[in-house]
């Protein structure tokens, strides 16, 4: 920056000399008539003015390596601490919305910081060319800058009526392309439900908005721009006037005028950017604190002073007398006085109505949410003391909604591990019961898919999520649903090959089809976050008239 704001100064200092020298060059090669003085000065003039123009590119130079740097280096801080902070914090906020914001935030400061040399160049043009000027002629000089101070005021007002309806417009525009996205990603439910009609309506009314702000933006710029360039000619003609009739008096010569007039045109951009600078500045102070706000939101869920290694052990996991909600406000709490106990290597089936809070439970042992009461220790160790990647390398989930990243099968499949040799991806692949349709794939394991997966059914989806969970080799494995959108006809696959992954693991397994459930030794019956039953499939068929209602009901839905 400090290079920058020189090369600004050496510049603005060459520029301001070259009219200077073309009015000796004038005076002494024509008017005096001097041997060689044309020649001498046209050759300074040419060599100041290569200075001027190196000066000026290094100047930008700087001024944008700078900017981009900062933008660059605050876009992946922000990036880091949103990766950071938990998962309440991201439950509440969009975190689509929050980026955006972020991106033209980023651009406001960018914006900024890029212009702070020509600024200084800019004041340094304004004093070196007043003073100039005034040394030259002082009556002439108070005439000519006279108008000029208002074309500051009103660059400065442009700036401030613009902005408001060019943020309106940038808005709206994002606007358009929430619609489009929509529309496109959820294209199966717009046409199913034959509502093509609908979403152009829409689309219809928001293009409106866009036009509408986009033209009276051009109305606010078509009604400043005639002022912006006709102050600077109130300047040009006091000196055409006025210093036309003292040459004509013999108190200036022609050369002076010359002089005058490049002078007064050289102040024209400064003016009219300087003018515009400081609203600039307000939007960019305006946008770092909208970008502190998000920074110095602290992570709740962080690792302890003195967090501890996860001891050596095959994942026994207790839950003592959990309590826990994801609002205080909430009436009841969604988990309350839970406690179950799995012994390491046990596969514990997680069976209760929707929103009784298994997919709460599978949360909170990898501590994406802080318990209220009670604890959860892993191997004897409270989660809360535990290192916080330790504990969740630890344990590996099959969310209930699988998400895949836009890249290829082998990629998602080694998402712990990056480094995975081809065979251990294949080899969970197999576990999974996916390496057969992944081979089946136009290029296999290098097959792109989609953002979500799109060319691959649910079930496969699912699978691909368990080969991650399964080469990521995690102590307690949690399966949320994870057999829920595979093909009932090919689940005795998927069966088989989760039954050697959950040999000699702990595993969770959130299940309502009694052939998954049958996989686990023991079945916990979950009610309104509460232990109501616990025993064997077919001990709770027997004794539990709730878990027979459960089911019943799960498969009156799949039904
Ligand atoms: N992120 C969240 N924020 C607030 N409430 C939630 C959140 N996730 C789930 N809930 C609520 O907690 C309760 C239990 O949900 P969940 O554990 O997902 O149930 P299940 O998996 O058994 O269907 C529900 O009432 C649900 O509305
Ligand atoms: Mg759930």
């Amino acid at each position: 920056m400090f290079f920058g704001v020189l090369a600004g100064f050496v510049w603005t200092i060459a520029k301001v000399a070259l009219p200077l020298m073309a009015r000796q060059g004038i005076h002494r090669g024509i008017e005096l008539d001097e041997p060689n003085a044309l020649r001498n000065w046209t050759i300074g003039i040419v060599v100041v003015a290569l200075i001027s123009g190196l000066c000026t590119g290094m100047r930008r130079y700087l001024a944008f390596g700078v900017a981009y740097r900062v933008e660059t280096d605050l876009r992946l801080k922000m990036f880091a601490h949103l990766q950071r902070l938990h998962f309440a914090f991201h439950d509440q906020s969009q975190t689509g919305q929050l980026m955006s914001r972020a991106a033209t935030d980023l651009q406001q400061i960018q914006g900024f910081i890029v212009m702070i040399p020509i600024t200084f160049s800019n004041l340094l043009t304004i004093v070196l060319v007043a003073i100039v000027v005034m040394v030259i002629n002082l009556k002439l000089a108070l005439l000519a800058l006279a108008p000029l101070p208002f074309l500051n005021y009103m660059a400065n007002r442009f700036s401030k009526r613009i902005h408001p309806v060019a943020m309106e417009l940038q808005q709206e525009l994002a606007g358009v392309s929430t619609s489009v996205e929509e529309t496109v990603t959820g294209i199966r439910v717009v046409k199913g439900f034959g509502a093509e009609r609908v979403q152009s309506a829409r689309m219809k009314e928001t293009a409106a908005r866009v036009f509408d702000r986009a033209v009276y933006a051009g109305r606010v710029r078509a009604g400043f721009m005639p002022l912006l360039d006709f102050i600077p000619a109130l300047g040009i003609l006091a000196v055409v006037w006025y210093g036309g009739h003292e040459v004509l008096n013999g108190r200036l010569s022609v050369a002076d005028i010359a002089g005058f007039l490049l002078y007064v045109n050289m102040l024209v951009f400064p003016l009219r950017l300087t003018g515009q600078l400081v609203s600039q500045g307000q939007r960019a102070v305006a946008a770092a604190q909208r970008i502190e706000e998000i920074l110095v939101t602290e992570p709740a869920i962080v690792n302890k002073a003195n967090a501890v290694s996860l001891p050596p052990g095959n994942g026994d996991v207790v839950f003592d007398n959990v309590s826990f909600g994801y609002s205080r406000e909430a009436e009841r709490a969604v988990l309350e006085n839970l406690s179950l106990t799995i012994h390491a290597g046990e596969a514990v089936a997680l069976v209760g109505p929707t929103g009784c809070g298994k997919t709460t439970v599978a949360r909170l042992l990898p501590r994406f949410y802080e318990v209220d009461g009670g604890s959860i220790t892993v191997d004897g160790v409270d989660i809360r003391d535990v290192k916080l990647n330790e504990l969740r390398t630890a344990i590996g989930i099959v969310f209930e909604d699988t998400f895949l990243f836009g890249d290829t099968v082998a990629a998602n499949i080694a998402f712990a591990d990056p480094e995975a040799t081809q065979e251990r991806i294949e080899a969970a692949a197999a576990l999974a019961g996916a390496h057969e349709f992944i081979s089946e794939l136009p290029n296999g394991y290098s097959t792109e898919i989609g953002e979500r997966g799109f060319s691959l059914s649910g079930g496969q989806r699912q699978r691909i999520a368990l080969a991650r969970a399964i080469l990521a080799d995690p102590r307690v494995l949690i399966l949320d649903d994870a057999t829920s959108s595979v093909d009932p006809t090919k689940e005795h696959e998927i069966r088989d090959a989760l039954k050697t992954v959950m040999k000699g693991r702990t595993t969770i397994v959130i299940a309502h089809r009694p052939a998954t459930i049958a996989l686990a030794d023991r079945v916990v019956l979950l009610d309104e976050g509460r232990i109501i039953a616990e025993g064997t499939h077919v001990e709770l068929l027997r004794t539990s008239s709730r878990y027979r209602e459960v089911l019943a009901q799960a498969e009156g839905a799949a039904a």
